[in-house]
């Protein structure tokens, strides 16, 4: 059997790192890996692979950034003459980022079967990118590989045949237990022994001047009771440079590669984000997180896990951190399937 992976951006290669091992060690399956190029940057691309042992990708599109319509319609346009070439059994797609539903598109007009690992998660918000390549990817799939059980209830309320839907549990997990004795060496790696870490990347925060700059003020605020290490996304930095705004009291640091950011998740007093994936790392490792986001696409994260979502509420956020502080955060629990152990389970669904 023949397996195509796609990825493209940063979230997709600590989800595509286990499903390969897993795959790696069953006879008769041929694996092609094949690198969109929307994240290229070595600190948001490169530095991943390695740390992930993920091999150099068979196939580099260098699609680059663009308007969405642009970036998609270049990733199937490069895409799929490498499909028609090596005819593979099945593709598989990764997450919600414009090279999941370019893939998914490609393949299903060619009649390739694609498997969408991450399946099921719906923020209920169409403004979101990432929701539409959602949607669209769990129609246009075959196997559909969900991280948690509200995943099937959505796929079945859109119509979507029970037998295409397995729950397998959350792949990024498995990343998480390999490497995490690994990011335990790094201890504090010289930084504070109590602060906040903030990361933040969505249109929606930091693409318009006043959303963003009240949201800086917010961690302005924050960063008078603790430190605030902020690892900015190249969007967040674009955003920061053209809207001449002020950091002085944060600590902007470039993209950290993925051991080093679970040591820094790892330790944090609180973690403020509004990455999907940095939700599910915190309740995996019960850190308190508080989610600049008025909703969330991982609910059990907030049912069971030690999210709490914020959303653009200033004196939610100053009350939730002042919870923390003194000692009172939210406790959570690991979701179920959340045990290292999903890409195990995609490899046996798919050689059944
Ligand atoms: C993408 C995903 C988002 C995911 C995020 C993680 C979509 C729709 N969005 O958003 O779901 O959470 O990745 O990082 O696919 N840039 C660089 N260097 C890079 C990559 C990007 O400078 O290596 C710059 C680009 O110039 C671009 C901006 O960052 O202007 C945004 O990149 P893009 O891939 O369009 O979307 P993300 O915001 O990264």
């Amino acid at each position: 059997m023949h397996v195509i992976h796609v990825v493209g951006a940063r979230p997709n290669f600590m989800k595509v790192a286990p499903v390969l091992r897993a795959l790696n060690t069953r006879k008769g399956v041929r694996q092609t890996v094949v690198h969109t190029g929307q994240h290229y940057d070595a600190n948001m691309s490169d530095v991943f692979f390695r740390q992930l042992g993920i091999p150099a990708p068979d196939v580099n599109l260098a699609v680059g950034s663009g308007s969405h319509a642009q970036q998609t319609a270049e990733i199937m346009t490069r895409f799929e003459p490498i499909v028609l070439d090596r005819q593979p059994d099945i593709v598989f797609v990764y997450g919600d980022v414009n090279s999941t539903v370019a893939a998914a598109l490609v393949c299903s007009k060619l009649q390739i079967r694609v498997g969408h690992v991450e399946a099921g998660l719906r923020s209920f918000d169409r403004s979101m990118p990432e929701e539409i390549n959602r949607i669209v990817t769990d129609q246009l799939s075959d196997m559909l590989f969900t991280p948690s059980e509200d995943g099937d209830a959505n796929l079945e309320r859109e119509g979507i045949a029970k037998e295409k839907i397995h729950l397998v549990g959350n792949v990024m997990i498995d990343s998480l237990v390999r490497l995490l004795p690994e990011a335990m060496k790094y201890g504090r790696n010289g930084f504070p022994e109590r602060y906040a870490l903030v990361t933040l990347h969505r249109p929606s925060n930091v693409d318009d001047a006043e959303t963003f700059s009240s949201i800086l003020r917010s961690l302005m605020d924050v960063s008078n009771d603790l430190a605030v290490l902020f690892p900015a996304h190249p969007r967040t930095r674009q955003r920061l440079a053209a809207f001449g705004m002020n950091t002085r009291q944060l600590q902007v640091l470039d993209p950290v590669p993925y051991v080093e950011f679970l040591s820094l998740q790892r330790n944090a007093t609180v973690v403020i984000t509004d990455s999907g994936g940095i939700q599910e790392e915190t309740t995996y490792l019960g850190v308190p997180c508080l989610t600049l986001r008025s909703n969330t696409e991982r609910p059990v994260t907030v049912s069971q896990g030690t999210n709490i979502l914020v959303g653009q509420d200033a004196a939610k956020l100053r009350s939730e951190l002042t919870m923390i502080l003194q000692g009172n955060a939210k406790r959570g629990a690991i979701p179920p399937l959340w045990d290292g152990r999903a890409a195990e389970r995609i490899a046996r669904v798919l050689l059944n």
